[in-house]
């Protein structure tokens, strides 16, 4: 693993919030691509479609669908007389997301476009479900998305949202003071809540959701999966970017992990929190 540079600091410097203004934009697509087809994050992915739950027939809504990982599962789902709409903000991830989707079964039922999470350009009650994966921790006001994803969802159906969430990262290290350091660091300069998983349940409430149910799924890796080890080389390029560390320190903490993967001691799990609502009829 190598600390790569980075470019400027600033605080709540999150990509994600707009990726078309970032200057390496392919590196998202990858990065997506490559989370989704980690097969731990596929199956914790499934179980949340499950508790949702997405249904044979089902008009759904994904809200920052990115490159479209869970819209092709949703396609699956709703089966040939169901519906899938993605939204992303971003058309570098739309542009992605309609050639990865193309070559799907029930294509034809998939529908992307571009559009901002806090203002759906739909009517009220017109989903059976909506769902954000992975979105509201990106965002600066989740309960204008969640509020949006409500209004648009019919009385009776379900607002579903799932985030990782930071505080749970445990991870073997030999410098458990500098991961944590490192950890702390990078993530209240980029999100504006790095707790956002454990959150979910409460917005939901706020929104006027009723019946509010909670899932909380693990991800873990021993082997320092491709997902994981990009997690660990941005953390450690932003403790640079940010001043939190220097390079030389950067790269020691990488290479503290990778010591740990040649000696079959590696150990990363994450907490996923899936939380569920329903619209009052
Ligand atoms: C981490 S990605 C998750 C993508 C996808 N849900 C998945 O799990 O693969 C977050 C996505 O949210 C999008 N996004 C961020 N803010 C948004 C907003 N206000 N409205 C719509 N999409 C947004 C980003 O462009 C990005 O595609």
């Amino acid at each position: 693993m190598r600390v790569a540079r980075g470019r400027g600091a600033r605080r709540h410097a999150d990509p994600y919030r707009d990726v078309d203004a970032q200057p390496d934009g392919a590196r998202f697509i990858e990065a997506l691509e490559t989370r989704g087809g980690t097969p731990t994050q596929a199956i914790l992915r499934r179980r949340f479609l499950r508790f949702v739950p997405v249904r044979s027939g089902d008009r759904v809504l994904e809200v920052g669908c990115g490159t479209g990982v869970v819209v092709r599962d949703l396609a699956g789902l709703v089966g040939a007389r169901g519906r899938v709409v993605g939204v992303d903000r971003s058309r570098l991830l739309l542009r992605a997301a309609r050639r990865l989707c193309r070559a799907r079964p029930r294509a034809g039922r998939i529908t992307l476009r571009v559009a901002d999470g806090a203002r759906l350009p739909w009517r009220a009650g017109r989903f059976d479900a909506t769902l954000a994966i992975t979105v509201l921790l990106h965002v600066s006001d989740p309960m204008a998305v969640v509020a949006e994803m409500a209004r648009v969802t019919r009385p009776g159906g379900r607002v579903g949202v799932q985030d990782q969430d930071f505080g749970t990262v445990a991870v073997e290290h030999p410098d458990p003071e500098l991961t944590a350091r490192i950890f702390t660091g990078v993530e209240n300069r980029i999100y504006e809540n790095r707790f956002s998983g454990r959150r979910l349940p409460g917005l939901l409430r706020a929104a006027g959701l009723g019946g509010v149910r909670l899932r909380t799924d693990v991800y873990q890796d021993t082997r320092l999966e491709p997902y994981t080890k990009s997690f660990l080389e941005r953390r450690a390029e932003n403790a640079v970017r940010f001043g939190i560390v220097d390079g030389r320190t950067a790269q020691r903490w990488l290479d503290g992990f990778t010591a740990l993967v040649a000696a079959g001691s590696f150990v990363l799990t994450m907490n996923y929190y899936g939380a569920v609502g329903v619209k009052p009829a």
